[in-house]
């Protein structure tokens, strides 16, 4: 294994991503220990942050489309929960008064803002943070996105990418435009700032044009960290140049640590320590004090499904392992000639779980349950059952840390009561914060302005 993909004298770093109040499932908002109104209510947000806070979670991670898609099948939210919350920076700044230590990561588009608006209300949220938000820049593929915003189509993928390394530094170049010691707010001089030390960024490029400067002055770690989600090749390489951070989404451990690698190596080619570049793999957990009761509250939110949408999991899953599977009892095994059958679809990488749980004996309603067709891989079962995944995952080399999803508001207490003393007792996990700011959460150096 490559130096920098060993994990054996690390610990894990956690975020937890925020769906929306209501956790990672668009039914979860039906659950009756969840808050139905959570995702307007802003105290529910605050009480998740404290929660994870409490965990000693490195960081609140914000995925976020300005679009209403992802809600359900093509934005539908007659029946599911959105997959954003309502605005992530103006949510931050309430969740950052009433925490102290988490991490706060909002997800920004590059192609569809300005430099001076969105290094503006970054910084601004990072001085009320106290120095613990970073900015998960990402180009946006959504084409619903271009249409909010009056400018369809959507530029092509080199387009964005370009636009998006000149909008990481611009932004950063507005950061930097006001000196670090230029903010001396000397009451018996009565010099407010050392205006020698602001410089303007004229940042002049093809697509972004801002001259600054931007009077507004450094937080305890500088200025947020830059994360990066998308696997093209032009993410990548974006991540080498830029990202503290990565959101990945890997279904298998080899396919994590092959990402991984190129994301180091992509570090290395632009000049920078490959540890500085920090992998989150995403992955979704119900936990239960039994493998049952964790199942059964999955077996739930397959219960809040309507018939129509049910029966579309079914043919999809038909179509993972091979079998039609609608004119079966879909709560019994499969007969063993079946399972025998079961071939997983090399088209979508999350068939190689759901076979694997057939030819185990699983009914395909309780394959379903364990989640093969979301997002990012499902882990149903015990605090044990959690930690044994993510301690495979980690010993592997495949990851930094993990982008947990709880799936639903209770979710997140179960993860941090249960989950957490147990990665704590096997020594994976740290007992409490390295430091105040996110950067030191990170284990990333200050950068003040541009890379130099
Ligand atoms: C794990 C993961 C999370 C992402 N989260 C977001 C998000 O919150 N908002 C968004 O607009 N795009 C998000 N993206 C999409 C990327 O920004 C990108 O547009 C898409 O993956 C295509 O990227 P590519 O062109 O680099 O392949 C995410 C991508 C991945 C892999």
């Amino acid at each position: 294994m490559n130096e920098y993909l060993d994990n054996s004298n690390k610990q894990i770093k956690l975020a937890i991503m925020f769906v929306t109040g209501y956790g990672g499932e668009g039914y979860s908002w039906r659950f009756n220990d969840s808050n139905p109104k959570a995702y307007t209510d802003i105290n529910a947000y605050i009480e998740l942050a404290k929660l994870a806070e409490q965990g000693k979670i490195h960081m609140l991670f914000i995925a976020d489309t300005p679009a209403m898609v992802g809600a359900g099948v093509n934005g539908d939210m007659a029946r599911k929960s959105p997959m954003f919350v309502m605005e992530p920076m103006t949510m931050l700044a309430a969740v950052a008064t009433h925490t102290q230590k988490i991490g706060l990561v909002a997800t920004y588009s590059t192609t569809y803002n300005l430099p001076y608006n969105l290094a503006r209300q970054l910084k601004t949220l990072d001085l009320i943070s106290g120095g613990r938000v970073g900015w998960n820049a990402v180009t946006t593929g959504t084409r619903e996105v271009a249409y909010n915003f009056g400018t369809s189509p959507l530029p092509d993928t080199t387009t964005r990418y370009e636009m998006a390394d000149e909008m990481v530094e611009a932004v950063q170049s507005l950061w930097g435009s006001f000196g670090e010691n230029a903010y001396i707010t000397d009451q018996q001089t009565g010099e407010f700032i050392k205006m020698d030390q602001l410089t303007p960024a004229n940042f002049n490029g093809q697509y972004y044009q801002t001259q600054g400067p931007l009077p507004i002055p450094p937080s305890p770690q500088g200025q947020p960290p830059i994360f990066q989600a998308g696997p093209s090749f032009e993410g990548v390489e974006m991540a080498g140049k830029f990202a503290s951070g990565v959101y990945a989404n890997p279904f298998t451990i080899e396919e994590a640590r092959h990402y991984r690698n190129l994301l180091k190596q992509s570090a290395i080619k632009y000049g920078r320590n490959p540890e500085e570049i920090n992998m989150f793999s995403g992955f979704m957990v119900t936990v239960g004090d039994t493998y049952e009761e964790a199942l059964a509250r999955r077996h739930q939110l397959l219960d809040f499904m309507r018939k129509d949408a049910f029966d579309g999991q079914i043919r999809y899953l038909s179509a993972m392992i091979g079998i039609n599977l609608p004119d079966l009892n879909l709560n019994e095994p499969l007969p063993k000639s079946l399972q025998y059958q079961a071939t997983p679809n090399p088209s979508d990488p999350r068939s190689l779980r759901a076979v694997e749980l057939i030819k185990q004996g699983l009914s395909p309603r309780d394959v379903l349950a364990n989640g093969v067709i979301n997002y990012h891989p499902v882990v149903v079962g015990t605090p044990d059952d959690v930690a044994d995944f993510i301690e495979e995952w980690f010993k592997a080399g495949a990851t930094d840390g993990f982008s947990i999803v709880p799936e639903s508001q209770k979710g997140v207490k179960d993860f941090v009561e249960k989950v957490v003393p147990v990665l704590q007792k096997r020594g994976l996990y740290h007992l409490d914060y390295e430091g105040n700011t996110l950067r030191e959460h990170l284990g990333v150096p200050k950068q003040y302005g541009v890379r130099k």
